[in-house]
């Protein structure tokens, strides 16, 4: 599962270039009786199996030995996995990542991590494809990733609202139109442009980050204008203006 999304895109390029380096660890290769078990039936009954502690932990305990990470186990009763957080373990040197299976792990698993994190309200069949997100988020964050494939500033998130909208050649794709705007070659105009894009989406799709996103008061005069109904249509706006059928 790891090795096609860390041999591809800036994962490898980081890594080729000594920026991020991944060790993966087989759980199983800490079991210690005969069928290398690391699940079990759960205490009190109930369906599907439950990771043990002692493989899990001895791998923990082994893969945290050198660099001493922070460790995080992955599981859908975490905290949110946001940007915020990405960009906190970017500033990390070394993370340990734990990734649970089947119905969940041993509950006493938890005393031997840092944080317990969940990248979306949904169930994953396990960890993984989780930590696979985890890594991509927190890799383009690295210093000397960053700048080379994108940049952040403009992220959704980073600044707590979605970005922008973003258009490319042909000025004109069956009958929709580039909003004249982002032609202009005026910077100062396009900056604000992209700034009530942002504002307007964010407003549309998801209101819930307004609360806690950095606003100035120029922000909040166009929300307020956006909310009324009263803001001149903008363009790039669904079909944009200049339309030919
Ligand atoms: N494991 C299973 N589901 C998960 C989720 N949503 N986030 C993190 N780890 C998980």
């Amino acid at each position: 599962m790891f090795g096609a999304a860390l041999a591809t895109g800036p994962l490898k390029w980081a890594r080729e270039r000594g920026l991020l380096d991944v060790a993966l660890h087989q759980i199983r290769d800490y079991a210690t009786d005969r069928h290398r078990q690391v699940d079990d039936t759960p205490y009190g009954g109930g369906q599907g199996m439950v990771m043990k502690p002692d493989p899990l932990v001895a791998a923990i305990e082994h893969a945290a030995v050198v660099d001493r990470p922070r460790r995080i186990l992955l599981a859908p009763q975490g905290a949110s996995f946001t940007q915020a957080r990405a960009e906190a373990l970017a500033r990390e040197p070394s993370l340990l990542l734990v990734c649970g299976r089947y119905e969940g792990v041993d509950a006493r698993v938890r005393a031997f991590v840092d944080d317990e994190l969940s990248i979306g309200d949904y169930v994953l069949s396990g960890g993984e494809p989780a930590a696979l997100c985890l890594i991509d988020a927190v890799a383009r964050l690295l210093p000397e990733v960053v700048g080379s494939f994108d940049s952040v500033e403009s992220d959704s998130f980073h600044s707590g609202l979605l970005d922008a909208t973003y258009y490319t050649r042909p000025a004109e794709y069956r009958g929709w139109t580039v909003p004249e705007v982002l032609l202009s070659g005026n910077h100062a105009e396009i900056a604000r442009h992209r700034r009530r894009e942002q504002l307007r989406r964010t407003l549309e799709r998801r209101p819930d980050l307004l609360e806690s996103a950095a606003l100035s008061s120029d922000d909040r005069r166009i929300l307020r204008e956006l909310e009324s109904g009263a803001a001149p249509a903008t363009p790039g706006r669904g079909r944009a203006r200049g339309r030919r059928a």
